[in-house]
């Protein structure tokens, strides 16, 4: 539900908005995000680039049966051409060049991801999403998509929900026998949030050979993107690494993608068990909390202990993407 406490429901920020392997050089996909329509496509270099859907001409959605050649972008009405950043760029039955543009947005290609900058008065980052080594890792497993979900909530009820540490054992039993905050960092648009962990490893952990004690650091890079790295102590350290994005489609829903990783750290047909299970695990974690997300209310007092770990300090962080 969403947080009806602002006229502005989206933060300014980069979110993801596609994956580096859905958009090939001759793909246009039609994206529905702040509740506006764009087009996103590749340029002639390779690099994404995001238009406003509606061609100015009579206002055809360029992403439903528009065409990308060299990167150009074909309207699938009349034709008119417009190139990355939206000037035209040719019409088939005229020499006139109207002056006219499409809006452009920032966009970024990174950690296999397509990001977008949005920004509600459209000025531009003045930060980057960093790049994650481990991404392109041969020591860790290719970095796939556990699972989407369309959610009725909002950013700042998905934040506090993600640095929510209380939650984690009484909603996420299965996993999580116990868990808590050790330190918050912040650095202009970066928070970083370590915690202590006891995880509900069963079979995996008899023999001492991989410890239920671990620890997790989560970096939230914005308002809608986070990388989580989990570590288990014990001779064989487990890696887990998922990446959290949601992007707002509209005041009222969030679309949640959640990718993950695992260190190659055993022998190949055992670490797939264990890639298998960790994100069968992630996506059964995250499915419990969409019944609270969907219904809660986003509370501007709440009732904090310590023990609920750094919600305050979150929102107070993630304010700075509301001004
Ligand atoms: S509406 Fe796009 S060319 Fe006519
Ligand atoms: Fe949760």
């Amino acid at each position: 539900m969403s947080s009806k406490d602002t006229d502005f429901p989206f933060a300014n920020s980069w979110f993801r908005v596609a994956t580096s392997q859905e958009l090939s050089t001759t793909k246009v996909i039609p994206l529905h995000y702040f509740d506006k329509d764009f087009v996103l496509f590749r340029n002639a270099q390779g690099h994404p680039c995001i238009l406003d859907a509606h061609c100015p001409h009579l206002g055809a959605h360029l992403g439903y049966g528009g065409k990308v050649q060299d990167g150009i972008i074909r309207c699938p009405y009349h034709g008119w051409l417009w190139d990355e950043e939206g000037h035209c760029a040719g019409i088939p039955y005229s020499d006139k060049s109207p002056q006219v543009k499409i809006a452009n947005y920032p966009v970024t290609e990174i950690n296999g991801l397509i990001m977008m900058y949005y920004h509600q008065q459209g000025a531009l980052p003045t930060w980057q999403i960093p790049p994650i080594p481990e991404c392109n890792s041969a020591e860790w497993t290719p970095l796939r998509l556990v699972r989407r979900w369309t959610t009725r909530t909002d950013l700042k009820n998905y934040l506090d929900n993600s640095i929510d540490v209380a939650h984690l054992h009484q909603v996420h039993s299965q996993t999580f026998k116990a868990a808590q905050s050790d330190s918050v960092e912040i650095e202009g648009p970066v928070l970083t949030h370590k915690m202590s962990q006891k995880y509900n490893l069963s079979s995996l952990s008899s023999g001492g050979l991989i410890s239920e004690d671990g620890n997790v650091t989560t970096t939230y890079y914005g308002a809608g993107y986070d990388v989580s790295f989990y570590w288990t102590q014990g001779k064989f350290k487990l890696g887990l690494l998922q990446i959290f994005t949601g992007t707002p489609i509209d005041g009222d829903r969030l679309d949640i993608q959640v990718f993950f990783s695992v260190k190659k750290v055993l022998p190949a047909p055992l670490n797939q068990i264990v890639a298998a299970m960790m994100r069968k695990d992630t996506e059964t974690t995250f499915e419990q909390d969409m019944p609270i997300l969907e219904n809660k209310i986003y509370k501007s007092h709440p009732l904090l202990l310590e023990e609920d770990g750094p919600i305050g300090q979150c929102r107070r962080w993630a304010s700075q993407f509301y001004e």
